[in-house]
């Protein structure tokens, strides 16, 4: 499973990939106003931080405009990923972008029927939000279930980024699906190393080893 980092925050992006646990990025616009910086500029630093795909959304709604910004989100690196809505003009664009062998992330998929067209557009990722599934009562994580046997059932190459992640049973959950990604905030990232008897192991073994009086090194 990839663990990608969704932020445009470029310090936290550096720590993780110095972890070499990081395999991409995504952002959207939410996360660029968050992080106060220009958009191309941000993108920019961020492409050359991370070994993988980085993401960087659209902001047009017509086809023809969002492959007039895609054309310069290109240029900004060349592991850039294009993001688009998951909308007929975003689909539209997908196919297009797609057939020139550009990398799309398809996103705000809320359901699995919007997921087999983004497959059908030549999508690289499709991005069901799952985080906001739940927030509304619906089940996120059943809709990644549903994409899952659809995408299996066509041997569609459509990769399952798993978005609006929010804790780590979410990871668990979407690991245990098969999803082929997750995007997570740096904190959920972080989180998956936690476990309170870890840290309580780590500390009796460390009190144990000062007794011993020795050193390693
Ligand atoms: O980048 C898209 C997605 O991960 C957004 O998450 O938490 O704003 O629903 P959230």
């Amino acid at each position: 499973m990839k663990f990608f980092a969704d932020t445009a925050d470029t310090a936290e992006i550096a720590a993780l990939a110095a972890t070499g646990l990081l395999d991409g990025v995504t952002t959207n616009p939410s996360l660029i106003h968050k992080s106060g910086r220009n958009f191309l500029e941000v993108i920019r630093e961020i492409a050359q931080l991370t070994p993988g795909p980085v993401s960087a959304e659209v902001v047009a709604s017509t086809t023809a405009e969002m492959l007039r910004e895609a054309a310069v989100l290109r240029k900004l690196g060349e592991n850039i990923c294009i993001k688009l809505p998951l909308t007929m003009d975003g689909l539209t664009a997908c196919k297009a972008l797609a057939d020139d062998g550009v990398m799309v992330n398809v996103t705000l998929c809320f359901s699995a029927n919007q997921a087999l067209l983004a497959a059908k557009a030549g999508a690289a990722f499709i991005s069901p939000f799952v985080g906001r599934l739940d927030d509304i009562g619906y089940d996120g994580m059943a809709l990644i279930e549903d994409i899952k046997i659809i995408y299996d059932n066509y041997a569609f190459d459509t990769e399952i980024l798993v978005a609006s992640v929010r804790h780590p049973v979410h990871v668990l959950q979407a690991a245990k699906l098969g999803a082929d990604v997750a995007t997570m905030p740096p904190s959920v990232i972080r989180a998956l190393a936690l476990h309170p008897l870890t840290d309580k192991g780590l500390a009796t073994f460390a009190d144990d080893w000062a007794k011993t009086g020795q050193s390693i090194v």
